[in-house]
């Protein structure tokens, strides 16, 4: 009897937060939203530490709001998500951590599929196969191009992901075509280096929103932020739900974005 009560206020609970959400999307511009979104996902550990779990739990927790931030995004017709799961630094974490993150990241990539297709998203991994084991590299990179044909919600994982690694990889894939091609050094432009970042074809992110309060960049988009609204949200990631994602493109459409002009 108690069980089946707290079920039902559960139950109401939820149906309350769905409620608020869409209610709040009711207040945004649907002719003003960000064509790409990054979200660097912070959090997760304070957050297991907060409910007296192990760090694990909190990177599972994370995965859910990642799977609610996507959702969020297709609702609202956002172009492109960007999520940063794991960096180029990460590999410094106790390696039972990169374990469990990397297990995480294949459960995902196999569970979710099958509704991000059904979905029409496109599904894309960023980021280099350096040091990933190369049997996990393929496997990744064979689901996500399950959704390759797909015309929606472009949705990349940034997965052993470090903006200067990117530029590095650039430069030498340039490199190499420019020693066919002199006249790609002559006649680069930024708008030309992009196409050699893993962005490539991509708009550039109109807003980075970064979870638990910390505000820095930590190696992510650097190249491509350049113009870029910074959103720090106080909520740890696994807190981050739709109803907060649109508080923060509402904030978003508040800002006076001025490209360098007046
Ligand atoms: C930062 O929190 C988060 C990460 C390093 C990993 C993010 C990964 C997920 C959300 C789960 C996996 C995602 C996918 C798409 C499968 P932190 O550990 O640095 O938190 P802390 O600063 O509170 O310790």
């Amino acid at each position: 009897m108690v069980l089946s009560m707290h079920g039902c206020g559960e139950k109401h609970r939820k149906e309350h937060k769905e409620m608020d959400y869409r209610e709040l999307i009711k207040e945004l511009d649907l002719t003003k939203l960000p064509r790409h979104v990054g979200i660097i996902m912070d959090g997760n550990g304070r957050w297991a530490k907060q409910h007296h779990r192990p760090r694990l739990l909190g990177h599972r927790a994370g995965v859910k709001a990642t799977r609610l931030a996507v959702e969020l995004a297709d609702e609202v017709n956002i172009q492109v998500l960007t999520m940063f799961a794991f960096s180029t630094e990460n590999w410094s974490r106790p390696q039972s951590e990169i374990d469990g993150l990397m297990k995480l990241l294949r459960e995902f990539m196999h569970k979710e599929v099958i509704e991000l297709n059904r979905k029409n998203v496109h599904l894309s991994i960023l980021g280099s196969p350096d040091k990933v084991n190369p049997k996990l590299w393929k496997e990744i990179y064979e689901t996500a191009a399950i959704t390759s044909r797909n015309t929606g919600l472009k949705f990349n994982i940034a997965f052993n992901y470090g903006s200067r690694q990117e530029i590095v990889e650039g430069i030498k894939a340039l490199y190499k075509a420019a020693s066919v091609d002199r006249s790609l050094i002559q006649n680069l432009s930024p708008e030309k280096f992009s196409d050699y970042l893993y962005t490539t074809g991509l708009p550039d992110p109109d807003l980075i929103i970064r979870t638990s309060g910390e505000s820095r960049l930590s190696n992510f988009m650097m190249w491509q932020a350049a113009y870029a609204e910074i959103i720090i949200s106080p909520v740890l990631w696994p807190d981050f739900s739709k109803f907060e994602f649109v508080k923060v493109l509402l904030e978003y459409q508040k800002r006076n974005r001025r490209f360098g002009g007046i």
